[in-house]
């Protein structure tokens, strides 16, 4: 919920202000690295208002850390401004939780809402106010590293996750002892660098960044985001911490975001290599102008804006304004009443928070595939665990673990062994001494454990060093001598079973094809390993869901569900033909001669141990007005032998429209739990502004007309009907 305005803080906050001289007002903008002697001293002399990073991981006492460099700013400083303290803290502090993409494959906010809490509790046990997090950006090029930390390719999802974790970081209260702000970014478009390259150019018509990439952010203000962070990227020609349109006119205007926007590390400063300021000064001119609040560590507001605003050339009401949104956080925060903290042992590794890990980590676990090995709960004498990644805890944390550490994590091979302890007996090769290795010499140990089990558990995958910033593939398949393992281990004639462990959405068609059953398990977090031998072992049922396509093949990039149609949309019977096969006339099509056009497992995808019926679709109304609400319902039957949770998803197309509209748009989604034979009616309201769209004039525009409908367990599948929208 976006926070009232109150009026006593106001009032405090402006009778501050008018104490303030512009140096000090300048200081609040001022975000510097790290706990240094040096920035202790400007903190002393209200030159910096926020710190980054303050203490390193293995710092013996952070509280004291914390409150030193409070004392500097509330003692010290003329007007005893408290500092804002920000860490990134992405998916968990000690306790650390799937990466973001893996939880959006929970489709479960409630889940993910308690995660983001745990990791607030912790970290602000610390001392930390503020975490960079969530990451809405929409991604639909795996290529790009950073896909690892949002909510997958889907607005409707990434939304409801984002606002999820803004509510988890920020809990009931801003002020209370254990919340965080939250900061939504990175404003804006960043996850849609060309060719899947970090900090590349991107290019977004307006409509569809409103449509498409606005949406999560939205819902994270909506969620009472305090903060944003303005992005690296370079918007339309336009460089996202330079842009007025998104900034000052979109967020601050139009949405009323009356929290701080600060600059990710360096952004105003790069605005220069970008080749949109030629200099320091024209970059602190331009980005506060356009609305970025904070800096954080480059110079360019500290070195420049004490002369621009002498010489007028930076108007006093653009620091004001900044200034007033910095301290309405602090003072939201309660860092003005409460600036100090007491130690809390025992938060860190709390056995709740353990639990929660546990529950998420299997709740993202995404079943591709199962020939009926799955759950391994009988028969099994001997369970051989393969591959680099089935005793990694450190790869197993994923990318952004900035506070989590390796010794903490119990590895698949652990959670294996005790699970199974008297049962079954678990045989352990690696095979390659790590993920990108291309040393074979392991192969001989490994097939040999292969040949002396009933079956095998095959951990394939990513490090955690090939996801995240700056860390971007160009190839989607099994990095180093991985499938060449798979092969290897396959020949042996057991049953195996893939556990793939990825920041990022993987092509893995041969996989597919050499195992028995795949498990998609993402970076999936300290209690990963006993989330997985929940599910292996049948403790559990698989309840994840895709968030992204999975390609086939890293040619068919970007490659997600809501596409448009095109004029030759291709026909689903066209599988690819080999190249240099002639076209017959009928084939021109939008498609690709040598490989598929649709993905290996659409958006949405995943199965349980159970299986579902989807019957009796029923709408409450052939036609709607524009006031009014849809209600659709579906009958769902567990028809399997298993309690298990089923993702029911509600699709839209809007036919015919002024502007061609998506072939689907996911609008809502339900977790539904039922038992074996059980049945239930599952019912979704859809109102008619989730019809909308941005028109040509940027506002949103709900077209009467036919809309088509479906409920069913994925992007690529449902019962469908269609309804119309009336004048
Ligand atoms: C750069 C990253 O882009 C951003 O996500 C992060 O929060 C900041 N660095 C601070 O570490």
């Amino acid at each position: 919920m976006r926070p009232r305005r109150s009026r006593k803080l106001e009032a405090r906050l402006e009778a501050l202000l008018a104490q303030m001289t512009l140096a000090e007002k300048l200081g609040q903008l001022n975000q510097a690295h790290g706990g240094t002697p040096e920035n202790k001293a400007l903190v002393g002399q209200g030159r910096v208002g926020s710190l980054i990073n303050l203490c390193p991981t293995d710092c013996p006492d952070p509280v004291a850390v914390y409150n030193s460099f409070q004392e500097a700013a509330v003692k010290g400083s003329r007007l005893g401004i408290p500092l804002i303290i920000g860490r990134d803290v992405i998916h968990g502090f000690r306790t650390m939780f799937p990466i973001p993409l893996g939880q959006a494959a929970s489709f479960d906010p409630d889940l993910v809402c308690q995660a983001a809490r745990v990791a607030a509790t912790e970290a602000a046990s610390w001392g930390i106010n503020w975490t960079f997090a969530p990451m809405v950006d929409i991604a639909r090029d795996p290529r790009w590293g950073r896909s690892a930390e949002g909510g997958g390719e889907d607005p409707v999802l990434a939304s409801r996750m984002g606002a999820a974790m803004v509510r988890g970081f920020q809990g009931d209260d801003l002020g209370a002892p254990d919340s965080l702000a939250a900061c939504a970014k990175h404003y804006v478009g960043y996850g849609a660098a060309e060719g899947g390259r970090d900090y590349n150019t991107t290019l977004i018509p307006e409509g569809y960044l409103r449509d498409v990439y606005l949406p999560p952010f939205r819902a994270c203000v909506e969620a009472g985001a305090a903060t944003l962070m303005s992005a690296f990227n370079d918007l339309n020609g336009v460089p996202a911490s330079g842009n007025e349109l998104t900034l000052r006119r979109i967020l601050k205007k139009e949405w009323g975001f009356d929290g701080f926007v600060v600059s990710d590390w360096a952004s105003i400063d790069e605005m220069i290599s970008h080749g949109y300021c030629a200099n320091r000064r024209e970059a602190a001119r331009a980005a506060l102008r356009a609305g970025v609040d904070m800096e954080m560590v480059s110079p360019c507001y500290a070195e420049h804006l004490p002369d621009l605003v002498a010489r007028g050339e930076v108007p006093l009401d653009w620091v004001d304004d900044a200034v007033r949104r910095i301290l309405r956080i602090k003072f939201r925060l309660g860092l003005f009443d409460r600036p100090f903290i007491e130690p809390r042992p025992g938060v860190l590794l709390n056995p709740a928070h353990l639990a929660t890990a546990r529950r998420l980590a299997a709740a993202c676990c995404v079943l591709l595939k199962n020939d009926g090995v799955l759950p391994l709960d009988c028969g099994v004498r001997k369970l051989a665990a393969i591959g680099p990644l089935a005793d990694a805890p450190a790869e197993q944390m994923g990318c952004w673990t900035v506070d989590g550490l390796a010794r903490d994590v119990v590895t698949p091979l652990a959670a294996l062994r005790e699970a199974l302890a008297g049962r079954a007996e678990v045989t352990y090769a690696p095979g390659l001494p790590g993920a990108r290795s291309t040393d074979t010499a392991g192969f001989a140990e490994a097939v040999a454990a292969a040949r002396g089990a009933d079956a095998v558990a095959l951990f394939l995958g990513e490090d955690a060093g090939m996801s995240g910033e700056a860390h971007c593939r160009a190839f989607l398949d099994l990095p180093g001598a991985q499938a060449g393992l798979l092969e290897a281990v396959a020949a042996a004639g057991r049953p195996v079973v893939v556990v793939v462990m990825a920041g990022r959405a993987l092509a893995l068609p041969d996989v597919l094809a050499k195992s028995s059953a795949v498990l998609y398990a993402w970076h999936p977090g300290t209690m990963g390993g006993p989330a997985l031998a929940d599910l292996l072992l049948g403790a559990e049922s698989p309840s994840g869901r895709l968030p992204v396509c999975l390609p086939r093949h890293v040619g068919q990039i970007p490659l997600y569900y809501a596409k448009r149609n095109t004029g030759r949309p291709a026909r689903d019977e066209e599988r690819g033909a080999p190249a240099g096969t002639p076209l017959d006339p009928k084939d021109f099509t939008s498609r690709y001669m040598d490989v598929e056009h649709t993905p290996l497992f659409p958006f949405g995808f995943g199965l349980t141990y159970s299986s579902f019926e989807y019957k009796e679709l029923q709408l409450s109304s052939p036609a709607i007005g524009r006031d009014d609400a849809l209600t659709a319902s579906i009958r769902l039957t567990n028809t399997g032998r298993r309690e298990a949770v089923e993702v029911v998803q509600l699709y839209v197309r809007d036919v015919a429209a002024s502007l061609t509209r998506p072939v689907r748009e996911l609008k809502d989604f339900q977790r539904v739990r039922l038992g074996p034979g059980e049945s239930r009616r599952v019912e979704f309201v859809l109102r008619s502004s989730q019809l909308a769209f941005h028109g040509p004039d940027m506002k949103l525009r709900v077209e009467a007309g036919e809309f088509r409908l479906w409920i069913g367990p994925d992007a690529a599948r449902g019962d469908s009907a269609t309804f119309a929208l009336t004048d």
